[in-house]
């Protein structure tokens, strides 16, 4: 969703607040913009094109001071007029078509609640408003505080705010300092050599400085050249610990790959193998330093997530009832944060999230512990997030930065998690015997490979595109755990291709779904060698008998073979409990090279963000 960049440094940083917004792109955007302190002034230059025309807007502007945004709308269109920065030139109208001096420009993430209150409150006091949102109140609020110095204006302003923000803010009469802000929207400060930068993500700060300050809830913070200083929520003087990280340089480049997601969804081997990394044994340990007793405690299991995330926990909720004996409830997120549910005290809350700031994930745990349900774990790939910051427990996978809007590494590491997860409880509470412990180990251990033996099938794959690409309907069939993979791959295809995929469980067909069944529907079948198989074939011949395409992913020893209206992927062996790891691969690439062949924007879909920081 939205993303910030900040700088204050002694040499031009256009150039780095436009690289930064570039490295955030990913995120999901419909307008940009910077502004800048020059000659005196604030400068400011917006665009409801992408990154690149504002970098072309921005070609003759040098300053030393500015921030910069990347929007996604939520009050108002995407236009012009309401893409950050805000500026405000202080109350009064402008006289004699004469344009005022602007004096505070603010860039914003979140979502500001009382934001009609606080507007009717500064047009009583003569303040004008440009725009349809949120943010401009936050702009005139801080003019309205200031008395000479911005960091006590700041300070003030947001004491006023309700909602969720992280904002970075200039003036013009102090060119040498931004200040930032933070309460419910990440935020990190790039500590450099006499220059200092903010960030809503530190990969947006890539390359131009490895040492990073995560401010926590409530924190107000001042950047200058050569210093940095803290309040927290109280506006107490604080100080927080630098951390380095090296990570980020290669994680936005696009190597030989043509597309973020591709390259995302080649990396699966080597993700998977550094998310087991910390695995040498299924060890209590692997979820934090609490987690033998908080394991031992529970006796039922909630999982809470979103999309993708909610997927991998409905695959989870198999592999804990079936290993583990341990019933278990999956749950979307949004759905459970505002229903009323019954607490049981003795659950383990877990919550999936590739970014571990999506809104709905971060309300649901925290309405769980608002129920008395004390005993969290996340299982998330970003380990400063606040998820992993309001847990008991954390797990955190190991994919790297993901940018490629739909999941793809992310999710199969989550598996990777759960299903350790799952494999531990059984051990816990005794019912995992050390015979079936050493097999799930080797199991894990050879898992990289045999994702990268099903990589290697992507010309199979290729070959069915060309087939979707010109479709406008599809539907996905599995059974027991791999109806979660089927969902996935219908996620999937319509997130970027635009082509409307419905998944069902493939029993289910009869019961309504088989109406829409012609030779013009292709259906997806994941067709592991499991005990449902032979109902699975069952199901495959109703569609076959009303004409449907089937394309079919069947592990070998399925016995199912190509034929009329039958195209099938052959995949390796069975691979046991873990099989929906590698019937994933090929939805991701069909959904993938669908796609390119239909020309949309893969990495960055219509509509969509990749972290989901918004109700
Ligand atoms: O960061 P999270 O895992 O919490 O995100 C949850 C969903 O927004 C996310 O999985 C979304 O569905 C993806 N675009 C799926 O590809």
């Amino acid at each position: 969703m939205c993303g910030i960049v900040g700088a204050v440094a002694q040499r031009n940083i256009v150039p780095t607040l436009v690289e930064g917004l570039r490295r955030l792109e990913y995120r999901g955007y419909d307008s940009c913009g910077v502004a800048v302190h020059a000659d005196g002034e604030l400068k400011r230059l917006r665009s409801v094109a992408r990154v690149a025309e504002l970098n072309h807007q921005v070609e003759s502007l040098s300053s030393f001071l500015g921030i910069a945004h990347t929007r996604w709308a939520t009050h108002g269109a995407p236009t012009t007029a309401n893409a950050h920065p805000h500026v405000s030139a202080g109350p009064g109208v402008p006289k004699g078509g004469v344009t005022r001096r602007a004096r505070v420009a603010v860039v914003h993430n979140g979502i500001i609640e009382n934001y009609e209150g606080l507007r009717d409150e500064l047009k009583s006091s003569g303040y004008t408003f440009e725009s349809q949102t949120d943010t401009e109140v936050i702009a005139h609020l801080i003019d309205h505080h200031y008395q000479g110095d911005l960091f006590e204006a700041v300070q003030a302003a947001v004491r006023e705010l309700e909602g969720a923000y992280a904002i970075a803010v200039f003036c013009r009469e102090e060119p040498h300092r931004v200040i930032g802000a933070r309460s419910g929207s990440p935020l990190v400060i790039g500590v450099g050599m006499n220059e200092n930068f903010l960030a809503s993500d530190a990969l947006a700060l890539a390359g131009v400085t490895d040492r990073y300050i995560y401010l926590e809830e409530g924190d107000v913070a001042d950047l200058q050249l050569g210093r940095v200083w803290l309040v927290d929520r109280h506006g107490q003087p604080v100080q927080r610990t630098a951390r380095t990280l090296s990570a980020f340089s290669n994680a936005v480049e696009l190597g030989p790959y043509r597309h973020f997601m591709q390259k995302e969804i080649f990396e699966q081997p080597k993700a998977i193998a550094d998310t087991l990394d910390q695995a040498i044994a299924l060890d209590p340990l692997l979820f934090g330093e609490k987690a033998d007793d908080v394991l031992q405690g529970i006796d039922r299991v909630l999982i809470l997530a979103c999309g993708t995330s909610y997927y991998a926990g409905c695959v989870a909720r198999s592999w804990i009832e079936s290993i583990a004996q341990v019933p278990t409830e999956v749950e979307i997120a949004s759905e459970y944060r505002s229903r009323i549910s019954v607490p049981d005290r003795a659950t383990l809350v877990v919550v999936v999230s590739q970014s571990g700031e999506t809104a709905d994930t971060l309300a649901a745990l925290r309405h769980a512990r608002s129920l008395g349900m004390t005993y969290t774990l996340a299982v998330c790939n970003v380990a400063t997030s606040a998820i992993m910051r309001e847990t008991r427990l954390q797990f955190l996978t190991r994919a790297g930065v993901e940018v490629g809007v739909a999941s793809t590494k992310a999710f199969t590491t989550q598996l990777v998690a759960l299903y350790l997860l799952a494999t531990t409880l059984a051990k816990i509470k005794g019912r995992l015997n050390a015979a079936h412990e050493r097999d799930v180990v080797r199991s894990l251990r050879h898992l990289p490979a045999a994702v990268q033996s099903v990589l290697a099938l992507e010309p199979n794959v290729i070959a069915w595109s060309d087939v979707f690409a010109r479709k406008e309907n599809a539907l996905f069939l599995g059974r027991g755990m791999h109806f979660p993979i089927a969902m996935e791959g219908a996620l999937k295809l319509k997130e970027i291709s635009y082509i409307h995929a419905e998944a069902y469980p493939a029993g289910e067909l009869k019961h309504g779904p088989l109406a829409l069944v012609t030779d013009e529907m292709p259906v997806v079948t994941v067709a592991p060698n499991d005990l449902l198989l032979e109902k699975l074939k069952n199901n495959m011949m109703e569609v076959r008998a009303r004409g449907g395409q089937l394309f079919v992913c069947a592990d070998a020893g399925t016995h199912i073979e190509p034929s009329e209206g039958v195209h099938v992927i052959r995949l390796p062996e069975h691979y046991g409990d873990l099989s929906p790891l590698l019937h994933v691969v090929p939805l991701q690439l069909l959904a993938y090279h669908t796609a390119v062949a239909r020309g949309t924007d893969i990495d960055k879909p219509r509509n969509l963000a990749k972290s989901v920081t918004v109700e």
